[in-house]
This record gives C-alpha cells, sequence and structure tokens, in this order.
C-alpha cells in the first residue's frame, strides 16, 4: 500500500522534518536530492530525531548522541559513545517520489 507522506517542498537540502501520519511517527529527510523517510523515534528511549542534528546521511538523536544512518537506519554509534550494537538499527521506509508528493510503500 502507498501512503502520501508529505511534499517535496516542505522538506529543505539538508534538512528533516517529522511528519505524523496514519499512526505513524516518522522522519522525513532530503541529502543531495534523495529522499529518506525512517521512524521518528530513536530505537534507544525514543528520543525524536527530527529535534537531532544531521549532518549528511547522519542523524544524531538529541538525548543521548546515538547516531544513525538515514539509508538504510543501521546504528554509526551507540548512545553515549557506546558501540552500535548496544541498540537496534532504525526501521526504515521505501520511498517513492511522484511529482511534487512522497510517499512510502509498505
Ligand atoms: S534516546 Fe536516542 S540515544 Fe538515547
Amino acid at each position: 500500500m502507498r501512503v502520501r507522506v508529505c511534499g517535496l517542498r516542505e522538506i529543505p537540502e539538508g534538512g528533516m522534518i517529522r511528519v505524523d501520519v496514519r499512526k505513524k511517527e516518522l522522519l522525513v529527510a532530503k541529502v543531495g536530492g534523495r529522499v529518506y523517510v525512517t521512524d521518528v523515534k530513536c530505537t534507544h528511549e525514543e528520543g525524536d530525531l527530527s529535534l537531532g542534528i544531521m549532518s549528511g546521511e547522519i542523524v544524531t538523536c538529541p538525548l543521548h548522541g546515538a547516531k544513525f544512518k538515514l539509508s538504510d537506519g543501521a546504528v554509526v554509534e551507540g548512545p553515549d559513545g557506546e558501540p552500535p550494537e548496544t541498540i537496534s538499527a532504525l526501521k526504515t521506509y521505501r520511498v517513492v517520489v511522484e511529482g511534487e508528493d512522497i510517499y512510502i510503500e509498505e
């Protein structure tokens, strides 16, 4: 099923926003013209990643600093500098951009 998330222009290049749609809490980010959609809640203690820092394809959680790769949700660094394997990867979604609209497929 395809679900519309938001408009392409709502996301600044190199930036991210939180979108709540159909009971899902999502992070939508744009890097180098590519769009990524992941869960917005950190897998450690549910920090809101949209309030964190984005640097290229890496988002850092505002609570304890875990770092995730937006492209595949992989943990780059665990909370408080712990090894990546201490927390789960972030869920990512298959993104389809059609015209000015961003959709996820599930
Ligand atoms: S809640 Fe994200 S690192 Fe702790």
